[in-house]
Protein backbone atom coordinates (compact mmCIF):
# COMPACT_ATOMS: atom_id res chain seq x y z
CA UNK A 1 0.00 0.00 0.00
CA UNK A 2 1.44 3.61 -0.94
CA UNK A 3 2.07 6.23 1.54
CA UNK A 4 -1.19 7.59 2.75
CA UNK A 5 -1.00 11.33 0.32
CA UNK A 6 -3.04 13.75 0.88
CA UNK A 7 -5.49 15.16 -1.77
CA UNK A 8 -5.85 18.05 -3.81
CA UNK A 9 -2.28 19.72 -2.09
CA UNK A 10 -0.46 20.31 -5.59
CA UNK A 11 -1.27 22.40 -8.23
CA UNK A 12 -2.31 20.94 -11.94
CA UNK A 13 0.72 20.92 -14.16
CA UNK A 14 -0.33 22.16 -17.47
CA UNK A 15 1.86 20.84 -20.22
CA UNK A 16 3.51 23.73 -22.77
CA UNK A 17 3.55 23.11 -26.29
CA UNK A 18 6.45 21.06 -27.49
CA UNK A 19 8.81 23.43 -29.75
CA UNK A 20 10.70 21.76 -32.72
CA UNK A 21 14.36 22.01 -32.75
CA UNK A 22 14.27 22.91 -36.58
CA UNK A 23 11.72 23.61 -39.55
CA UNK A 24 12.68 22.73 -42.85
CA UNK A 25 10.97 22.50 -46.15
CA UNK A 26 10.25 18.72 -44.75
CA UNK A 27 8.25 20.66 -41.76
CA UNK A 28 9.59 20.42 -38.54
CA UNK A 29 11.80 18.18 -36.32
CA UNK A 30 11.98 17.13 -33.05
CA UNK A 31 14.57 15.43 -30.86
CA UNK A 32 13.11 13.30 -27.83
CA UNK A 33 15.30 11.56 -25.62
CA UNK A 34 13.97 8.44 -23.51
CA UNK A 35 15.96 9.31 -20.26
CA UNK A 36 15.75 8.31 -16.51
CA UNK A 37 15.04 11.18 -13.99
CA UNK A 38 13.36 11.83 -10.37
CA UNK A 39 10.24 13.40 -10.50
CA UNK A 40 8.20 14.80 -7.26
CA UNK A 41 4.43 13.33 -7.73
CA UNK A 42 3.80 14.82 -4.67
CA UNK A 43 4.23 17.23 -1.64
CA UNK A 44 5.08 15.07 1.21
CA UNK A 45 6.43 12.14 -1.56
CA UNK A 46 10.15 11.90 -1.99
CA UNK A 47 10.64 12.31 -5.85
CA UNK A 48 10.34 9.36 -8.09
CA UNK A 49 12.64 7.44 -10.12
CA UNK A 50 11.24 7.50 -13.22
CA UNK A 51 11.68 6.98 -17.45
CA UNK A 52 10.35 10.01 -18.93
CA UNK A 53 10.50 11.61 -22.69
CA UNK A 54 13.14 14.75 -22.71
CA UNK A 55 13.50 13.83 -18.34
CA UNK A 56 9.52 14.84 -18.34
CA UNK A 57 6.61 12.75 -17.04
CA UNK A 58 3.86 12.86 -19.19
CA UNK A 59 6.40 13.53 -21.92
CA UNK A 60 6.21 16.41 -24.15
CA UNK A 61 2.99 17.64 -25.83
CA UNK A 62 3.05 18.08 -29.29
CA UNK A 63 0.87 20.42 -30.93
CA UNK A 64 0.48 20.06 -34.55
CA UNK A 65 -1.75 21.03 -37.75
CA UNK A 66 -3.27 18.87 -39.74
CA UNK A 67 -1.48 18.45 -43.03
CA UNK A 68 2.11 19.46 -42.05
CA UNK A 69 4.07 16.06 -41.50
CA UNK A 70 6.55 16.18 -38.94
CA UNK A 71 9.25 14.04 -38.07
CA UNK A 72 10.53 12.74 -34.40
CA UNK A 73 14.08 11.49 -33.63
CA UNK A 74 13.49 9.06 -30.57
CA UNK A 75 17.13 8.45 -28.69
CA UNK A 76 16.84 5.96 -25.92
CA UNK A 77 19.16 7.23 -23.45
CA UNK A 78 18.27 4.97 -20.92
CA UNK A 79 20.52 3.57 -18.36
CA UNK A 80 22.17 -0.03 -18.48
CA UNK A 81 18.99 -1.98 -16.40
CA UNK A 82 15.42 -1.29 -15.67
CA UNK A 83 13.94 0.16 -13.54
CA UNK A 84 11.22 -2.32 -12.96
CA UNK A 85 11.60 -6.67 -12.87
CA UNK A 86 11.67 -7.58 -16.21
CA UNK A 87 10.37 -10.62 -18.14
CA UNK A 88 12.06 -13.81 -17.55
CA UNK A 89 12.37 -14.52 -21.02
CA UNK A 90 14.50 -11.27 -21.87
CA UNK A 91 17.13 -12.01 -18.80
CA UNK A 92 17.30 -15.81 -20.01
CA UNK A 93 18.03 -14.45 -23.65
CA UNK A 94 21.36 -12.79 -21.79
CA UNK A 95 20.46 -9.05 -23.61
CA UNK A 96 20.55 -6.81 -20.63
CA UNK A 97 19.78 -4.10 -22.95
CA UNK A 98 16.98 -2.02 -22.62
CA UNK A 99 14.13 -1.58 -25.14
CA UNK A 100 11.90 0.67 -26.49
CA UNK A 101 10.04 1.67 -29.92
CA UNK A 102 7.19 4.55 -29.42
CA UNK A 103 4.28 4.67 -31.36
CA UNK A 104 2.26 7.08 -31.77
CA UNK A 105 -1.85 5.86 -30.84
CA UNK A 106 -4.69 6.71 -33.03
CA UNK A 107 -2.19 7.78 -35.53
CA UNK A 108 -2.73 6.98 -39.08
CA UNK A 109 1.36 6.30 -39.55
CA UNK A 110 3.22 4.39 -42.14
CA UNK A 111 4.55 1.24 -40.79
CA UNK A 112 7.93 1.91 -40.39
CA UNK A 113 7.08 4.67 -37.86
CA UNK A 114 4.33 2.97 -36.50
CA UNK A 115 6.33 1.21 -33.75
CA UNK A 116 5.72 -2.43 -34.43
CA UNK A 117 6.43 -4.34 -31.42
CA UNK A 118 9.39 -5.84 -32.39
CA UNK A 119 11.10 -2.96 -33.80
CA UNK A 120 12.67 -1.77 -30.72
CA UNK A 121 15.97 -0.50 -30.23
CA UNK A 122 18.04 -0.10 -27.57
CA UNK A 123 19.85 1.78 -25.37
CA UNK A 124 23.16 0.97 -26.69
CA UNK A 125 24.43 -1.40 -24.35
CA UNK A 126 23.41 -4.59 -26.10
CA UNK A 127 27.50 -5.96 -27.65
CA UNK A 128 26.31 -9.26 -29.26
CA UNK A 129 24.60 -7.46 -32.42
CA UNK A 130 23.59 -4.32 -33.99
CA UNK A 131 22.21 -1.94 -32.17
CA UNK A 132 20.60 1.21 -33.29
CA UNK A 133 20.14 3.89 -30.14
CA UNK A 134 17.44 5.84 -32.46
CA UNK A 135 15.10 6.34 -35.00
CA UNK A 136 13.46 8.61 -37.08
CA UNK A 137 9.63 8.62 -37.41
CA UNK A 138 7.68 10.48 -39.55
CA UNK A 139 4.05 11.20 -38.98
CA UNK A 140 1.95 12.69 -41.81
CA UNK A 141 -0.94 14.27 -39.72
CA UNK A 142 -3.61 13.95 -42.40
CA UNK A 143 -5.73 12.68 -40.01
CA UNK A 144 -8.94 14.70 -38.25
CA UNK A 145 -8.09 16.71 -35.76
CA UNK A 146 -8.25 15.14 -32.42
CA UNK A 147 -6.34 14.37 -29.87
CA UNK A 148 -3.70 11.24 -30.12
CA UNK A 149 -0.84 9.64 -27.73
CA UNK A 150 2.46 8.38 -28.14
CA UNK A 151 3.50 5.77 -25.64
CA UNK A 152 6.14 2.55 -25.44
CA UNK A 153 4.77 -0.24 -27.48
CA UNK A 154 7.78 -2.79 -26.85
CA UNK A 155 7.41 -6.67 -26.87
CA UNK A 156 6.74 -7.73 -23.78
CA UNK A 157 7.56 -4.89 -21.52
CA UNK A 158 5.03 -2.30 -22.68
CA UNK A 159 3.16 -2.55 -19.51
CA UNK A 160 6.29 -1.55 -17.62
CA UNK A 161 7.99 0.99 -19.95
CA UNK A 162 4.65 2.78 -19.63
CA UNK A 163 4.63 2.19 -16.32
CA UNK A 164 7.69 3.66 -15.75
CA UNK A 165 6.72 6.63 -17.29
CA UNK A 166 7.00 6.46 -21.51
CA UNK A 167 3.36 8.28 -22.41
CA UNK A 168 2.51 11.69 -23.97
CA UNK A 169 0.16 13.44 -25.77
CA UNK A 170 -0.34 14.74 -29.34
CA UNK A 171 -2.65 17.25 -30.93
CA UNK A 172 -3.65 17.65 -34.15
CA UNK A 173 -5.51 20.82 -34.85
CA UNK A 174 -7.41 21.95 -38.36
CA UNK A 175 -9.41 24.94 -39.76
CA UNK A 176 -13.07 23.22 -38.88
CA UNK A 177 -12.15 23.11 -35.53
CA UNK A 178 -11.29 26.82 -34.81
CA UNK A 179 -14.38 28.17 -36.62
CA UNK A 180 -16.54 26.43 -33.59
CA UNK A 181 -15.56 29.27 -30.93
CA UNK A 182 -14.09 26.51 -28.37
CA UNK A 183 -12.72 27.54 -25.01
CA UNK A 184 -8.93 27.80 -26.21
CA UNK A 185 -5.29 28.47 -24.69
CA UNK A 186 -5.33 28.28 -20.79
CA UNK A 187 -9.39 27.85 -21.23
CA UNK A 188 -7.92 24.39 -22.97
CA UNK A 189 -6.43 21.55 -20.88
CA UNK A 190 -5.23 17.84 -21.66
CA UNK A 191 -5.58 15.80 -18.71
CA UNK A 192 -3.46 12.41 -18.57
CA UNK A 193 -5.06 10.38 -15.64
CA UNK A 194 -2.50 7.40 -14.62
CA UNK A 195 -2.71 5.11 -11.51
CA UNK A 196 0.45 4.46 -9.20
CA UNK A 197 1.35 2.95 -6.42
CA UNK A 198 4.37 4.08 -4.52
CA UNK A 199 6.54 2.63 -2.13
CA UNK A 200 7.74 4.35 1.43
CA UNK A 201 10.91 6.17 0.06
CA UNK A 202 8.90 7.34 -3.02
CA UNK A 203 9.29 4.49 -5.69
CA UNK A 204 7.52 3.46 -8.02
CA UNK A 205 5.85 -0.17 -6.52
CA UNK A 206 4.87 -2.89 -9.34
CA UNK A 207 4.17 -6.29 -8.39
CA UNK A 208 5.82 -8.71 -10.08
CA UNK A 209 3.64 -9.81 -12.79
CA UNK A 210 3.09 -13.98 -13.07
CA UNK A 211 5.97 -14.69 -16.09
CA UNK A 212 8.55 -12.89 -13.73
CA UNK A 213 9.82 -16.33 -12.12
CA UNK A 214 7.85 -19.54 -13.49
CA UNK A 215 8.70 -21.23 -10.18
CA UNK A 216 7.68 -19.12 -8.14
CA UNK A 217 4.33 -17.29 -8.75
CA UNK A 218 2.73 -14.89 -6.46
CA UNK A 219 -0.75 -16.09 -8.01
CA UNK A 220 -0.88 -18.01 -11.10
CA UNK A 221 -4.73 -18.36 -11.30
CA UNK A 222 -4.90 -14.56 -11.60
CA UNK A 223 -5.24 -12.76 -14.70
CA UNK A 224 -2.45 -10.07 -15.35
CA UNK A 225 -3.85 -6.57 -14.43
CA UNK A 226 -2.61 -3.93 -12.34
CA UNK A 227 -4.50 -0.97 -10.11
CA UNK A 228 -2.89 1.83 -8.58
CA UNK A 229 -3.97 2.54 -5.12
CA UNK A 230 -3.24 6.75 -6.05
CA UNK A 231 -4.37 8.85 -8.89
CA UNK A 232 -2.35 11.11 -10.55
CA UNK A 233 -3.26 13.71 -13.41
CA UNK A 234 -0.59 15.21 -15.72
CA UNK A 235 2.06 13.51 -13.19
CA UNK A 236 0.82 14.57 -10.02
CA UNK A 237 -0.84 12.87 -7.23
CA UNK A 238 -4.41 14.03 -7.04
CA UNK A 239 -3.74 17.59 -8.26
CA UNK A 240 -6.24 20.73 -7.96
CA UNK A 241 -6.59 23.44 -10.66
CA UNK A 242 -7.80 26.77 -10.11
CA UNK A 243 -10.40 27.88 -12.56
CA UNK A 244 -12.69 31.18 -14.07
CA UNK A 245 -16.26 30.74 -13.40
CA UNK A 246 -16.53 29.79 -17.34
CA UNK A 247 -16.80 27.21 -19.58
CA UNK A 248 -13.48 25.11 -20.02
CA UNK A 249 -12.49 22.21 -22.51
CA UNK A 250 -10.48 19.24 -21.02
CA UNK A 251 -8.94 16.90 -23.31
CA UNK A 252 -9.12 13.88 -21.34
CA UNK A 253 -6.52 10.38 -21.93
CA UNK A 254 -6.99 7.84 -19.65
CA UNK A 255 -3.14 6.42 -19.73
CA UNK A 256 -3.31 4.06 -17.07
CA UNK A 257 -2.24 0.50 -17.98
CA UNK A 258 -5.62 -1.84 -16.48
CA UNK A 259 -7.45 0.53 -14.63
CA UNK A 260 -10.93 1.78 -16.16
CA UNK A 261 -12.51 5.39 -15.04
CA UNK A 262 -16.65 6.30 -14.82
CA UNK A 263 -16.30 9.95 -14.59
CA UNK A 264 -18.73 12.64 -12.97
CA UNK A 265 -18.80 15.76 -11.34
CA UNK A 266 -19.72 16.08 -8.10
CA UNK A 267 -21.44 19.47 -8.33
CA UNK A 268 -23.91 17.03 -10.34
CA UNK A 269 -23.06 19.07 -13.32
CA UNK A 270 -23.18 17.21 -16.87
CA UNK A 271 -20.30 16.80 -19.15
CA UNK A 272 -20.61 18.43 -22.75
CA UNK A 273 -18.70 15.78 -24.91
CA UNK A 274 -17.38 17.11 -27.91
CA UNK A 275 -15.05 14.66 -28.75
CA UNK A 276 -14.06 10.93 -28.63
CA UNK A 277 -10.63 9.10 -29.95
CA UNK A 278 -10.78 10.69 -33.18
CA UNK A 279 -11.67 13.80 -33.38
CA UNK A 280 -14.92 15.62 -32.75
CA UNK A 281 -18.35 14.19 -32.63
CA UNK A 282 -21.02 15.35 -35.25
CA UNK A 283 -23.00 16.54 -32.28
CA UNK A 284 -22.24 17.66 -28.20
CA UNK A 285 -23.67 14.78 -25.91
CA UNK A 286 -24.52 15.86 -22.56
CA UNK A 287 -23.00 13.14 -19.71
CA UNK A 288 -23.19 12.67 -16.35
CA UNK A 289 -20.63 9.91 -16.15
CA UNK A 290 -17.82 9.02 -18.81
CA UNK A 291 -16.59 5.38 -19.05
CA UNK A 292 -12.84 5.44 -20.04
CA UNK A 293 -11.14 2.68 -20.75
CA UNK A 294 -7.60 2.25 -20.95
CA UNK A 295 -6.15 4.50 -23.99
CA UNK A 296 -9.49 6.17 -24.90
CA UNK A 297 -9.66 9.89 -24.71
CA UNK A 298 -12.79 12.13 -24.67
CA UNK A 299 -12.77 15.84 -25.10
CA UNK A 300 -15.34 17.54 -22.60
CA UNK A 301 -16.47 20.96 -21.74
CA UNK A 302 -17.55 21.32 -18.26
CA UNK A 303 -19.23 24.72 -17.66
CA UNK A 304 -17.58 26.15 -14.11
CA UNK A 305 -19.70 29.60 -14.78
CA UNK A 306 -22.68 28.88 -12.07
CA UNK A 307 -19.74 27.46 -9.78
CA UNK A 308 -18.04 30.74 -8.27
CA UNK A 309 -16.52 29.93 -5.43
CA UNK A 310 -17.11 26.41 -4.88
CA UNK A 311 -14.33 23.14 -5.04
CA UNK A 312 -15.45 20.94 -7.76
CA UNK A 313 -13.88 17.14 -7.76
CA UNK A 314 -13.74 15.38 -10.82
CA UNK A 315 -14.99 11.70 -9.33
CA UNK A 316 -14.36 8.16 -10.29
CA UNK A 317 -17.29 6.14 -9.49
CA UNK A 318 -16.31 2.81 -8.23
CA UNK A 319 -18.36 0.02 -8.39
CA UNK A 320 -20.04 -2.10 -5.71
CA UNK A 321 -17.93 -4.30 -4.56
CA UNK A 322 -15.12 -1.54 -3.73
CA UNK A 323 -13.34 -1.18 -0.53
CA UNK A 324 -14.24 1.32 2.04
CA UNK A 325 -10.25 2.41 1.81
CA UNK A 326 -9.98 2.64 -1.67
CA UNK A 327 -9.29 6.70 -2.72
CA UNK A 328 -9.51 6.40 -6.03
CA UNK A 329 -13.06 7.14 -6.10
CA UNK A 330 -11.34 11.15 -6.24
CA UNK A 331 -9.33 12.19 -9.62
CA UNK A 332 -8.81 15.74 -9.17
CA UNK A 333 -10.43 18.78 -7.61
CA UNK A 334 -11.75 22.53 -9.76
CA UNK A 335 -11.25 25.47 -7.56
CA UNK A 336 -13.43 27.92 -9.04
CA UNK A 337 -11.91 30.52 -7.38
CA UNK A 338 -10.09 32.54 -10.09
CA UNK A 339 -11.71 35.97 -11.37
CA UNK A 340 -13.14 35.86 -14.64
CA UNK A 341 -10.35 37.82 -16.91
CA UNK A 342 -12.29 37.80 -20.12
CA UNK A 343 -16.27 38.64 -20.50
CA UNK A 344 -16.63 36.63 -23.28
CA UNK A 345 -17.88 33.47 -23.36
CA UNK A 346 -17.70 30.46 -25.45
CA UNK A 347 -20.84 28.74 -27.03
CA UNK A 348 -21.38 24.68 -27.25
CA UNK A 349 -21.94 24.34 -30.52
CA UNK A 350 -24.79 21.48 -31.09
CA UNK A 351 -23.06 20.50 -34.87
CA UNK A 352 -19.31 19.73 -34.44
CA UNK A 353 -18.91 18.00 -37.21
CA UNK A 354 -19.88 15.47 -40.57
CA UNK A 355 -19.19 11.49 -39.79
CA UNK A 356 -20.04 9.86 -42.81
CA UNK A 357 -20.71 6.39 -41.90
CA UNK A 358 -18.98 3.78 -43.38
CA UNK A 359 -22.09 1.26 -43.14
CA UNK A 360 -22.76 2.22 -46.80
CA UNK A 361 -19.78 1.38 -47.60
CA UNK A 362 -19.09 -2.49 -49.84
CA UNK A 363 -17.79 -4.80 -46.97
CA UNK A 364 -15.03 -6.97 -47.79
CA UNK A 365 -14.67 -9.01 -45.07
CA UNK A 366 -16.50 -10.20 -41.79
CA UNK A 367 -14.24 -11.12 -39.05
CA UNK A 368 -15.24 -13.05 -35.76
CA UNK A 369 -12.18 -12.43 -33.29
CA UNK A 370 -12.10 -14.52 -30.36
CA UNK A 371 -11.20 -12.57 -26.77
CA UNK A 372 -10.37 -15.83 -24.71
CA UNK A 373 -8.19 -16.67 -22.00
CA UNK A 374 -5.75 -20.10 -22.11
CA UNK A 375 -2.63 -21.63 -20.06
CA UNK A 376 1.10 -21.72 -21.34
CA UNK A 377 3.11 -24.59 -21.36
CA UNK A 378 3.94 -23.84 -17.16
CA UNK A 379 -0.18 -23.34 -16.28
CA UNK A 380 0.49 -19.66 -16.04
CA UNK A 381 -2.75 -17.75 -17.20
CA UNK A 382 -2.75 -16.26 -20.66
CA UNK A 383 -5.04 -14.55 -22.75
CA UNK A 384 -5.64 -15.02 -26.25
CA UNK A 385 -7.13 -13.38 -29.31
CA UNK A 386 -8.08 -16.03 -32.11
CA UNK A 387 -6.21 -18.63 -29.68
CA UNK A 388 -3.21 -17.94 -31.03
CA UNK A 389 0.44 -16.28 -29.57
CA UNK A 390 1.82 -13.83 -31.05
CA UNK A 391 3.88 -15.15 -33.50
CA UNK A 392 1.67 -17.43 -35.33
CA UNK A 393 0.85 -16.77 -38.67
CA UNK A 394 -0.69 -13.41 -39.54
CA UNK A 395 -4.64 -14.25 -40.11
CA UNK A 396 -5.98 -10.71 -40.13
CA UNK A 397 -5.07 -9.15 -44.07
CA UNK A 398 -7.25 -6.19 -45.15
CA UNK A 399 -6.63 -4.84 -48.81
CA UNK A 400 -5.89 -1.61 -49.14
CA UNK A 401 -8.93 0.51 -48.98
CA UNK A 402 -11.54 -1.82 -48.33
CA UNK A 403 -13.35 -1.73 -45.70
CA UNK A 404 -13.98 -4.69 -42.78
CA UNK A 405 -16.87 -5.26 -40.05
CA UNK A 406 -14.77 -6.88 -37.01
CA UNK A 407 -16.87 -8.67 -34.10
CA UNK A 408 -14.77 -8.91 -31.12
CA UNK A 409 -16.15 -11.89 -29.17
CA UNK A 410 -15.30 -11.76 -25.73
CA UNK A 411 -15.70 -14.93 -23.78
CA UNK A 412 -13.55 -14.11 -20.55
CA UNK A 413 -15.03 -12.85 -17.65
CA UNK A 414 -14.29 -8.41 -17.85
CA UNK A 415 -14.53 -6.03 -20.43
CA UNK A 416 -11.36 -5.81 -22.64
CA UNK A 417 -10.47 -2.46 -24.10
CA UNK A 418 -9.74 -3.52 -27.73
CA UNK A 419 -7.40 -1.13 -30.41
CA UNK A 420 -6.64 -1.49 -34.01
CA UNK A 421 -3.76 0.70 -35.64
CA UNK A 422 -3.88 2.18 -38.49
CA UNK A 423 -7.04 3.41 -38.86
CA UNK A 424 -10.05 4.91 -36.88
CA UNK A 425 -13.49 2.58 -36.83
CA UNK A 426 -17.02 3.15 -35.61
CA UNK A 427 -19.02 1.17 -33.77
CA UNK A 428 -21.63 -0.81 -34.81
CA UNK A 429 -23.50 -2.32 -31.96
CA UNK A 430 -23.05 -4.63 -28.94
CA UNK A 431 -24.77 -7.92 -28.68
CA UNK A 432 -24.68 -10.53 -25.69
CA UNK A 433 -25.02 -14.02 -26.22
CA UNK A 434 -25.22 -17.12 -24.04
CA UNK A 435 -21.55 -17.69 -22.56
CA UNK A 436 -22.31 -20.89 -21.01
CA UNK A 437 -23.41 -22.18 -24.29
CA UNK A 438 -20.41 -21.08 -25.87
CA UNK A 439 -17.86 -22.31 -23.94
CA UNK A 440 -19.91 -26.04 -23.91
CA UNK A 441 -20.60 -26.39 -27.46
CA UNK A 442 -18.95 -23.25 -29.78
CA UNK A 443 -22.32 -22.41 -30.50
CA UNK A 444 -22.63 -18.51 -30.31
CA UNK A 445 -26.32 -17.86 -29.00
CA UNK A 446 -27.50 -14.50 -29.01
CA UNK A 447 -29.50 -13.84 -25.88
CA UNK A 448 -30.52 -10.39 -26.64
CA UNK A 449 -31.16 -8.07 -30.15
CA UNK A 450 -27.89 -5.74 -30.80
CA UNK A 451 -27.76 -2.67 -29.03
CA UNK A 452 -26.67 0.97 -30.89
CA UNK A 453 -23.26 2.40 -29.26
CA UNK A 454 -23.66 5.07 -26.27
CA UNK A 455 -24.09 8.81 -27.41
CA UNK A 456 -20.26 9.54 -27.36
CA UNK A 457 -19.22 6.37 -29.01
CA UNK A 458 -20.96 7.34 -32.47
CA UNK A 459 -17.83 8.92 -34.05
CA UNK A 460 -14.58 7.90 -34.50
CA UNK A 461 -12.72 5.39 -31.87
CA UNK A 462 -9.84 3.50 -31.83
CA UNK A 463 -10.34 1.50 -29.02
CA UNK A 464 -13.43 0.31 -28.02
CA UNK A 465 -15.03 -1.49 -25.02
CA UNK A 466 -15.62 -5.09 -25.57
CA UNK A 467 -17.46 -6.27 -22.63
CA UNK A 468 -17.50 -10.29 -21.30
CA UNK A 469 -20.24 -12.16 -23.00
CA UNK A 470 -20.95 -10.22 -25.82
CA UNK A 471 -20.19 -9.26 -29.42
CA UNK A 472 -18.37 -5.83 -30.23
CA UNK A 473 -18.97 -5.04 -33.75
CA UNK A 474 -16.52 -2.24 -35.39
CA UNK A 475 -16.41 -1.00 -38.66
CA UNK A 476 -13.25 0.32 -40.26
CA UNK A 477 -11.96 0.94 -44.03
CA UNK A 478 -8.10 -0.21 -44.15
CA UNK A 479 -6.22 3.06 -45.41
CA UNK A 480 -3.86 5.05 -46.34
CA UNK A 481 -0.52 2.62 -45.97
CA UNK A 482 -0.35 -1.19 -46.64
CA UNK A 483 2.43 -3.13 -44.32
CA UNK A 484 2.28 -4.54 -40.91
CA UNK A 485 0.65 -3.51 -37.97
CA UNK A 486 -0.90 -4.78 -34.54
CA UNK A 487 -4.28 -5.07 -33.22
CA UNK A 488 -4.56 -5.94 -28.93
CA UNK A 489 -6.05 -5.47 -26.05
CA UNK A 490 -5.21 -1.82 -24.53
CA UNK A 491 -4.86 -3.18 -20.92
CA UNK A 492 -1.05 -3.53 -20.82
CA UNK A 493 -0.79 -6.49 -18.75
CA UNK A 494 -3.30 -8.38 -21.44
CA UNK A 495 -1.00 -7.09 -24.03
CA UNK A 496 2.46 -8.22 -22.72
CA UNK A 497 0.47 -11.85 -21.89
CA UNK A 498 -0.11 -12.11 -25.57
CA UNK A 499 -3.55 -10.56 -25.66
CA UNK A 500 -2.22 -9.03 -29.41
CA UNK A 501 -1.87 -9.61 -32.78
CA UNK A 502 -0.06 -8.60 -36.27
CA UNK A 503 -2.18 -7.88 -39.40
CA UNK A 504 -1.08 -7.01 -42.72
CA UNK A 505 -2.60 -4.42 -45.04
CA UNK A 506 -1.92 -5.65 -48.39
CA UNK A 507 -2.36 -3.96 -51.80
CA UNK A 508 -5.33 -4.43 -53.92
CA UNK A 509 -3.33 -5.94 -56.74
CA UNK A 510 -1.36 -8.19 -54.88
CA UNK A 511 -3.26 -11.54 -55.41
CA UNK A 512 -0.82 -13.82 -54.52
CA UNK A 513 -0.83 -12.96 -50.27
CU1 LIG B 1 -1.84 2.61 -27.61
CU2 LIG B 1 -0.91 -0.47 -29.89
O1 LIG B 1 -1.34 1.04 -28.72
CU1 LIG C 1 -2.18 2.32 -31.34
CU1 LIG D 1 -7.69 -7.34 -22.07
Amino acid sequence: MSPKLEKFVDRLPIMEPFTPQKENEHGAYYEVSMEQFRQKLHRDLRPTLLWGYNRQFPGPLFDVKQGEAVRVKWINNLPKSHLLPVDKSIVDAKLPEVRTVTHLHGGETPPESDGYPEAWFTNGYNEVGPFFKRKVYEYHNQQRATMLWYHDHTMGVTRLNNYAGLSGAYIIRDQHEKSLNLPTDQYEIPLIIQDRSFNQDGSLSYPKQPDDASDNLPNPSVVPAFLGDTLLVNGKVWPYLEVEPRKYRFRILNASNTRGYQLSIDSGQSFYQIGSDGGLLSKTVKMNTIQMEPSERIDVIIDFSKQEGKNIILKNELGPNAESNDRTDEVMQFKVIKPLSNRKNNAIPKHLSNIPSLKNNRISAMRILKLGGSTDEFGRPLLLLNDKKWNERVEEKPRLGTTEIWSFLNTTGFTHPMHIHLIQFQILDRQTFDLDRYNSDGKIVYTNSPTAPKSNERGWKDTVAAPSAQITRVIAKFAPYTGNYVWHCHILEHEDHDMMRPFTVIDDNDKRK
